[in-house]
């Protein structure tokens, strides 16, 4: 018997993280091969007609999964009854800004949304925030939160963590899958700390296979937090694919348990846990279990030098979350 299709709603669908997310997810590559979806898609009215363009195609892929399109201005119409919310729609940033400089001008956005989304979502839907800065606007999304369970309001730091092994990966001349355990801690932004120390390379320590801890230190770390600029700088526009990617792998290993062995990085609501200061959006390593509830991973140690950062990474949170403190009501 053929499953009940899932409703998963995207917003600013008929942008360029949209359009690369879309297709995906109506393939079955995100909520699995037996799994039907119907897509709410929102929009600013005046891409309205962008986005039916865009569900035209979607109409002309013949998706088995695909069980409806809808597409709206309207805030109550695209959650109503979703089970995963992807929230992109927001302005990204240009050259020389930083996510943080958006935070007032995104930052409203999570709002109405975040009381939409707790008005007429199913009461266990799942939010993943990707627009910036991600871990601050999840904030002010989940503040709303009184039905829908505040612990399932997360932001994007998994294309952090993609960048992070693609970086390893490519120093110590092995495939990506032999890199295992690396995560994400803190703000996307940055301040984010990719905890190298932790991670293994077939099996080893990191720092076993790479012993030049001043590049590990150094260009590693300062690569992979400035990487977004850097895709920016050389585009002229920010990450779109690789950023529609990673968005649906946060969602998928949030649907699915984490398989043995593995970390997945996640912005979830600090409980204090690593002396980080509870109630931020911040990234964690983190495990899902079978019910798809997600647990910060306890049993790793942070060195002095890689808490200094993680902390640094938390410090810049708690500065974020005082501009937007009257957007938290
Ligand atoms: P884009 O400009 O191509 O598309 C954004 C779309 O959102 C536009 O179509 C716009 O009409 C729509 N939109 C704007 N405000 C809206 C609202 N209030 N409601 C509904 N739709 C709205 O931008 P993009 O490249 O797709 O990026 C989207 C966001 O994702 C940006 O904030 C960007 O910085 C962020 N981003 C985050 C990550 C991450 O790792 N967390 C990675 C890449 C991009
Ligand atoms: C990224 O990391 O690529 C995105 O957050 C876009 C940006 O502004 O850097």
């Amino acid at each position: 018997m053929s499953k009940t299709p899932i409703r998963v709603a995207v917003t600013g669908a008929a942008g360029q993280i949209g359009y690369s997310l879309l297709f995906p997810i109506a393939a079955g590559e995100v909520f699995g091969p037996d799994q039907p979806v119907i897509l709410q898609l929102l929009e600013l009215p005046v891409a309205l007609d962008a986005l039916r363009g865009v569900a035209m195609e979607l109409e002309d892929c013949a998706f088995p999964l695909l069980h409806g399109v809808t597409c709206s201005s309207e805030l109550e119409t695209a959650f109503a009854g979703a089970n995963a919310v992807f929230l992109v729609g927001s302005k990204p940033r240009g050259p020389g800004q930083e996510r943080a400089d958006l935070i007032r001008e995104n930052g409203p956005i999570f709002t109405g949304q975040g009381r939409a989304i707790d008005a007429v979502a199913d009461k266990d839907v799942k939010v993943l925030v990707v627009g910036n800065p991600c871990n601050t606007n999840c904030l002010i999304a989940q503040a709303q939160a009184k039905r829908t369970n505040p612990a399932n309001y997360t932001a994007m730091t998994r294309l952090d963590q993609n960048r992070a092994i693609g970086q390893l990966a490519a120093r110590a001349g092995v495939p990506v899958a032999s890199i295992s355990g690396l995560a994400i801690w803190g703000n996307h932004s940055p301040t984010m700390y990719p905890d190298y120390e932790n991670a293994r390379i077939n099996g080893k320590p990191v720092t076993d296979v790479i012993t030049d801890e001043a590049w590990l230190d150094g260009e590693f770390l300062k690569t992979v937090q400035q990487r977004g600029a850097a895709i920016i700088k050389a585009r002229g526009k920010s990450s779109a694919a690789s950023a529609a990617f990673a968005a649906m792998n946060h969602m998928r290993d949030w649907f699915r348990p984490t398989p043995a062995g593995e970390v997945v990085s996640m912005g979830v609501s600090s409980d204090g846990s690593h002396g980080i200061p509870a109630g931020l959006i911040y990234s964690f390593p983190c495990r899902v279990d079978a019910a798809g509830n997600w647990s910060i991973v306890q049993e790793v140690e942070l060195s002095a030098k890689a808490r200094a950062k993680a902390m640094a990474s938390a410090d810049e949170l708690l500065e974020e979350r005082e501009a937007i403190k009257d957007l938290l009501g």
